[in-house]
């Protein structure tokens, strides 16, 4: 075995790997050298140590994805950072749950993210992949789920008699280790899952920067069997992917949706109630408040529905940000108290902040090229006791600075 990674995976897959890794304290990065000197001068198998502390480590950095569930699970470094993470695979494994999917097909499935929460929700799953070490830690990760079965496989391959779901979560990284953003050059491909969605429910997942003329049937003829819908979906403000539901699984009347995932706790927003969908929100004057919708709501093209929600407006025609007269605590957008709007200029905007005594700013931008690291510089050092917020923006066309407040955000 070449690869020092591989052979310590398999290493620590063998009775004796598992067991050294369950007697290993919680993973310190100072520590791990000596520790390791130390089993190794136990008389552990080096090879065996390394593949134990590596799983050590990286069972520490899944914990920010799969909780304390990251403590009974293995990983590749690879495998790890493609997971869904837990919240995000839970969400998807309840759709095929609530269709009435009894046993699905993870195509593609790394360690098991998605496939784990699909087995926990009581669907068998046909986990494959065509890497071997992944598959050999899919298997491992879902050895406590009897329905369920693990094939090393091209998925082009793969027989789907007794499978009615099926999920993808496409490599989205070429040969040479770059980001592939394109779905129809992911593997397997945009067309694998559709041509497949003909016999299946099938769910995909995508880049959040999917060009909507991607997602199937949004150009031209609706496709057969109904429409498709793209979710986009974000946890703790960071937009963390686009999935694409076959009409089987789509949500009757819904093409566009956005998860706000903050804290736990998740808010959905869709086309089906956002009034200006098919057209464009208002546009007006600033009002008392500004809100900055979340980036799976600007993503999914429903920043519309944000204005609806507050019968507010769009302070530009093409910026997203959102204006009102009254303040209303929504899951899906961020709210600021304006107190001021000034054309932007440097000198004013100094003269300002001092006067309100400004001694921490947080700089916002949408629509403007000045980068807010460069504003903070050139700004100078700001002293005073208060905190503001000041948003770089158009409003009619004119480059202005709002100063801002921060309003309390609720749980989703
Ligand atoms: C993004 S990862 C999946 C992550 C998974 N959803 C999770 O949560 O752990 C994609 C996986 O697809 C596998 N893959 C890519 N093309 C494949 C193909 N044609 N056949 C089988 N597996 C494939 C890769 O080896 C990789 O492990």
């Amino acid at each position: 075995m070449d690869d020092p990674a591989v052979a310590g995976l398999a290493a620590v897959l063998s009775p004796a790997g598992q067991a050294l890794l369950a007697s290993l304290p919680p993973y310190d990065d100072e520590g791990a050298l000596a520790l390791g000197q130390r089993l190794r001068a136990a008389g552990h198998d080096p090879v065996l140590v390394a593949g134990a502390l590596t799983q050590s480590r990286l069972r520490a950095r899944a914990r920010a994805k799969f909780g304390p569930f990251a403590d009974d699970m293995l990983f590749t470094a690879a495998g790890l950072e493609q997971a869904t993470r837990l919240e995000v695979a839970a969400r998807h494994a309840r759709r095929f749950a609530a269709t009435g999917v009894r046993r699905a097909a993870d195509l593609g499935c790394g360690v098991g993210g998605d496939a784990l929460a699909l087995a926990g929700l009581g669907v068998d799953v046909l986990a494959v992949d065509r890497d071997e070490p992944t598959a050999a830690v899919a298997a491992a990760n879902l050895r406590r789920f009897p329905g369920s079965e693990v094939r090393c496989e091209d998925v082009a391959a793969t027989d789907l008699t007794g499978v009615d779901g099926a999920w993808l979560d496409p490599a989205r990284r070429d040969a040479a280790g770059r980001r592939v953003l394109d779905p129809r050059r992911a593997s397997p491909p945009l067309s694998f899952a559709v041509e497949l969605a003909q016999r299946l429910p099938v769910g995909v997942k995508t880049a959040p920067g999917i060009d909507h003329d991607l997602v199937p049937g949004a150009v031209g003829d609706a496709p057969a069997g109904g429409a498709w819908e793209c979710q986009w979906t974000s946890v703790d403000g960071d937009v963390v992917e686009a999935a694409l539901w076959s009409p089987a699984l789509a949500r009757p009347g819904v093409r566009r949706s956005a998860v706000v995932v903050r804290a736990g706790a998740a808010a959905v927003v869709d086309d089906a109630h956002d009034p200006f969908a098919g057209g464009a929100p208002p546009v007006g004057p600033v009002g008392g408040y500004l809100y900055e919708p979340d980036g799976a709501v600007v993503r999914a093209g429903l920043v519309g529905a944000v204005v609806a929600a507050l019968d507010g407006r769009l302070v530009d025609p093409s910026i997203a940000y959102v204006t009102a007269d009254r303040h209303l605590e929504l899951p899906s957008a961020t709210g600021y108290a304006v107190d001021e709007v000034l054309p932007f200029g440097l000198k004013p905007l100094r003269a300002r902040l001092r006067e309100r005594g400004v001694g921490r700013l947080v700089v916002k931008k949408r629509g403007t090229a000045v980068e807010p690291e460069e504003l903070r510089r050139r700004l100078g050092r700001l002293e005073g006791p208060h905190e503001a917020v000041v948003v770089l923006t158009r409003v009619a066309g004119r480059q202005s600075a709002l100063l801002c407040r921060a309003l309390p955000r609720p749980a989703a």
